[in-house]
């Protein structure tokens, strides 16, 4: 059992594979305080972290200084108006508009796996992966019943935690923020990173020292967002890949988020994350329960890349679903930036013969199949096909493409609505809006009311009837826009602060039924690019498109950012053509191969308009990629240089038991009269003997330690942005 309760000390002692996280309760007054997280200790009796004998003590030894106890003392989930003025976790408005809250520990229930978290997604885990705690707070004057849910996961250094607030009075109360988790740390000398970025150039690393104060990353559009992602990490000042301590905390939520970093005035320092508290409030009548979403939480000793490590291990097993959660995806084709909204059957089947040829194993119909869809304005939500384009029908389309050996894949974006479309001119109430204000356009198109339940099933179902109508087995569910003017038809006053977690909770809904009526669907999430690659929708769709920026040059900087916190096998990545659509810039199809073979791989260009010789090197492509795809998918990911610093970008995929390796990478700049790049290789197995397959003369062999110590030269460079390949299989032991 990885939890034990000290009873005769009152401590919880929870364990990871190699980490420890450590709470006590404190005091005649039963406070829940945050003892220790990091590296995994054997003592039981380290309570003394917690310094209650030294001033300002707690309350009943010394009671005149009790706010300067809430002040210092590290709270589990610190709450707000009672003396802690660190950030808190949970805050109230009461019948007589009081705002403050205390919680002191009543019970707790320690059992083996996890509960789901009901409505929301959330990591899993049975009886021999993880054990939970519950540890249920009081707070007496409100009647305000708090559960801080633990579960820590046997073999990997994860614990994750949420929390279930229930009104247990008989008066309504309004939750104005609740968030998932607080954890106080020693000393301010971290530096904090999180991911950064806009459309088409998403998840940025940013890594800064965090300073006295409040450091904030935040969505309040509506969703995760392009340009703030809801992950953040707290590690040492000078932990790199390799070394050094490293807290990564990811929110599995794909709406607002808040994410905080403080440097307090002890020099300690506390980090919160949970739904963003801007615009939101939540009421709860007598027995009504709020759960919020999760939190994971991963240490790593052995710096950025273990906690990297770690994160895709919970994700790929304990996070993502469905048939696809260890299967091989389909190699696929999306006519997106081959043909934006000017196609039609003839076209995509033209496309589709060449694919085939070609060895691609699915054509996706993008944006524009329906309705009077022939620009981006108008048509959203009249989910009818347009037969002007697609002649023939839907069904006659998807059978030519399964006869040339393909699967079928489409394009939705169920939870918008254009201004011009049947839909909007039948209910223009259907929108999100304020009665009597205007509501803001953008790509002319406005956001459906998820929180009434009449729209989400309409919409649901017109999605199901074209899914039914045909054999089609892929769909992009796309989402372009930001939710603003924030009003529904469907909702009281008091409870308008509860519109945008209404939204969030039916888009999983929706999710939650498209998976569960079509349980061989692979569902690959979209959002103007990579706008909700989150934790959240990773529950439901084993892939995301990662950006609509698809220049390889480009693309390294968002992957390499992605790939800190992110599966490579979610990561939608695609060889478009030359010159880019979104930078202009040529590479060469080599490089656009490499660099869209880490992730989930296919094609977004008109394979008609390629000469034979390019021809030939996608079906080169193709068939490399389908021998990759097991490591790539399933291996451990090692990231072997930074592209901001070091001129090139380079990536390395060592199989679990380190017999197979491949390196990847793009060197960016020709430079005349320079020594050749050299990458020394990661997680390699010191004792054995390497024979490269790949990327040098064949036969050749070097031992792991020579891979490790003295790396690899790669090829001269002539040129921009040229891509590297290396693959080597383990043949001896030293
Ligand atoms: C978004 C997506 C693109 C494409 C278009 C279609 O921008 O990110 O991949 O599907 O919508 O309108």
């Amino acid at each position: 059992m990885s939890i034990r309760f000290i009873e005769k000390d009152k401590v919880f002692k929870l364990d990871s594979k190699d980490i420890s996280y450590i709470i006590a309760i404190v005091d005649e007054e039963q406070f829940v305080g945050h003892v220790y997280f990091g590296k995994k200790i054997l003592d039981e009796n380290v309570n003394y972290l917690l310094r209650i004998d030294e001033p300002p003590y707690v309350p009943s030894k010394n009671n005149r200084d009790r706010v300067s106890f809430y002040d210092s003392f590290p709270m589990e989930y610190s709450t707000h108006g009672i003396g802690d003025f660190r950030e808190s976790c949970l805050q109230v408005r009461d019948s007589k508009g009081h705002t403050a809250c205390k919680l002191q520990y009543i019970s707790h229930e320690i059992f083996k796996g996890k509960k789901e978290l009901k409505g929301l997604p959330a990591t899993f885990g049975d009886e021999n992966e993880c054990t939970t705690l519950e540890i249920t707070c009081l707070d007496k004057d409100l009647n305000l019943e708090v559960v801080l849910v633990y579960t820590p996961f046997e073999n990997l250094d994860v614990i994750t935690r949420s929390v279930r607030v229930k009104n247990c009075a008989k008066d309504s109360i309004t939750l104005t923020k609740v968030l998932s988790t607080c954890v106080d740390f020693d000393g301010i000398n971290y530096d904090m990173i999180s991911l950064h970025g806009s459309w088409a150039r998403e998840r940025h690393i940013s890594r800064k020292k965090i300073s006295y104060g409040k450091q904030a990353v935040s969505s309040n559009r509506g969703e995760s967002s392009h340009q703030d992602n809801p992950i953040i990490a707290l590690l040492d000042n000078n932990a790199t890949d390799e070394s050094g301590n490293v807290y990564g905390f990811n929110f599995v939520y794909s709406g607002n988020f808040f994410t905080q970093i403080e440097g307090c005035q002890f020099d300690t320092t506390r980090v919160v994350m949970g739904i963003n508290p801007e615009d939101f409030a939540w009421v709860l009548e007598e027995g009504q329960e709020f759960i919020t979403p999760e939190v994971v939480m991963v240490y790593s000793n052995e710096g950025i890349g273990k906690m990297t490590r770690t994160f895709h291990d919970l994700y790929r097993n304990n996070l993502i679903r469905g048939k696809y959660k260890d299967k091989k995806r389909p190699i696929l084709i999306n006519n997106w930036e081959a043909t934006y909204f000017d196609f039609n059957t003839e076209k995509l089947i033209s496309i589709a013969k060449e694919a085939s040829s070609l060895g691609i194993e699915m054509l996706v119909m993008d944006d524009g199949w329906f309705g009077k869809r022939n620009a981006d304005n108008s048509s959203l939500g009249d989910w009818v096909v347009n037969e002007e384009k697609i002649q023939g029908g839907l069904k006659n389309l998807v059978d030519e493409v399964n006869k040339l050996g393909m699967e079928f894949g489409i394009w939705f974006e169920p939870e918008m609505i254009s201004a011009n479309s049947d839909l909007f001119r039948e209910h223009q109430d259907w929108c999100i809006h304020i009665e009597g204000r205007e509501p803001a356009l953008c790509r002319e198109q406005y956001v459906l009311d998820l929180s009434r339940q009449e729209v989400v099933d309409y919409i649901y179902e017109s999605v199901k009837k074209v899914l039914s109508s045909a054999n089609i087995t892929y769909v992009k569910w796309d989402m372009n826009r930001q939710l603003t003017d924030l009003g529904s038809m469907n909702i009281t006053p008091e409870r308008h602060g509860e519109l945008f977690h209404r939204y969030m909770l039916a888009v999983y809904e929706m999710m939650n039924r498209l998976t569960t009526d079509f349980p061989d669907l692979l569902l690959e999430n979209c959002s103007g690019g990579g706008a909700r690659f989150d934790a959240g929708m990773l529950y439901y769709c084993p892939q995301i498109w990662c950006s609509d920026d698809t220049d390889a040059h480009e693309r390294t900087f968002i992957q390499y950012g992605t790939s800190f916190f992110y599966p490579i096998s979610a990561v939608g990545s695609h060889v478009s053509a030359v010159p880019n659509h979104q930078t202009g810039r040529i590479t060469s199809l080599e490089t656009r191969g490499t660099v869209a073979m880490a992730g989930s791989f296919g094609y977004e260009l008109d394979l008609n308009q390629l000469d034979q010789n390019e021809k030939e090197k996608v079906a080169e492509q193709v068939k490399a990629y389908k021998e990759y795809q097991e490591l790539i998918y399933g291996g451990k990911y090692y990231r072997l240089s930074n592209p901001k610093k070091d001129d090139l970008a380079a990536w390395e995929f060592i199989s679990e038991d380190c017999s197979k390796i491949l390196v990847q990478g793009v060197a960016f700049r020709a430079a005349s009269n320079v020594l050749r790049h050299r990458i020394k290789l990661l997680g390699v197995d010191a004792t054995a003997i390497y024979r490269f397959v790949k990327g040098r003369q064949k036969e050749e062999k070097l031992s792991g330690k020579a891979l490790m110590t003295g790396g690899i030269l790669i090829p001269a460079i002539k040129g921009d942005d040229v891509a590297f390949e290396f693959y080597l299989e383990k043949i001896e032991e030293c």
